[in-house]
């Protein structure tokens, strides 16, 4: 039976990696390695995960440099050599081992004001949107989010700068800015156009070119962009 080197990182931002050896199976994922690891191996490895289907995004973690959601990355996709390095998601605190603290993330999720703020209540009638409605297809264009990190941990403007809203949060701001029942819509566009909102972004396209779910985090932020210069120029902001 062939054997995956595995280097594996434990502790916090000052522990190191640590090496295993784990079996090699066909359609195996990271997932399953980390799991092989902790189970058969060590059992004081922390690492997270739920669905293991790619719904929850909590497992994501950095693999061989690159941040991805290990239930859904096939070993023999990403180490064709045999040899993995497994650590945490870059550009947030480490906990412990494999796990980062996503505070900061979601933390920054609300300065965004990714939150929806309605109108009606329980008494009204829906609301009916057109699925032809230009705003409408420009908040299906990223309303899939699953609020994963994989497009946070990609940016090197949140490596540069630590108040940077980053993508996913801009990306949510994107699509309640485009929600036609939403209130808030000019509260928002204040919210992401400061140094550390829209405009910091430089178009690497690293989180678009990550992101698992295929969204384009770097269209909402140019989208943003737009929105906010001419919310200034019409005197809105
Ligand atoms: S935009 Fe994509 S990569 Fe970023 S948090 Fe959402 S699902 Fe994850
Ligand atoms: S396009 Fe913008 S948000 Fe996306 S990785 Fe590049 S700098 Fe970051
Ligand atoms: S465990 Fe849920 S996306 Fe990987």
């Amino acid at each position: 039976m062939s054997v995956l080197k595995v280097r594996v990182w434990r502790g916090g931002a000052d522990g190191a990696f640590q090496a295993f050896e784990v079996p090699r199976h066909s359609s195996q994922t990271v997932l399953d390695v980390v799991i092989h690891i902790q189970r058969r191996l060590d059992p004081t490895l922390a690492y997270r995960y739920a669905c293991r289907v790619g719904m929850c995004g909590s497992c994501a973690m950095t693999v061989n440099g690159r941040p991805r959601w290990t239930c859904r990355t096939h070993v023999d996709k990403v180490a064709a050599s045999g040899a993995l390095d497994i650590s945490p998601l870059r550009n947030l605190p480490i906990i412990r081992d494999l796990v980062s603290d996503m505070r900061e993330f979601f933390d920054k999720w609300a300065a965004a004001k990714g939150q929806y703020y309605g109108a009606r209540t329980r008494a009204d009638d829906f609301s009916r949107v057109s699925p032809l409605s230009e705003k409408r297809k420009a908040a299906d264009a990223g309303i899939e989010c699953i609020g994963c990190g994989v497009c946070y941990a990609a940016c090197d403007v949140v490596a540069w700068n630590r108040d940077y809203l980053g993508p996913a949060a801009l990306n949510r701001a994107w699509t309640l800015v485009n929600d036609e029942r939403d209130t808030q819509r000019p509260e928002r566009l204040r919210a992401v156009a400061g140094d550390a909102g829209c405009h910091a972004c430089h178009t690497h396209m690293s989180c678009t070119k990550r992101c698992p779910k295929q969204l384009s985090p770097t269209a909402s932020i140019a989208g943003l962009k737009r929105a906010v210069a001419k919310a200034a120029m019409d005197g809105e902001l």
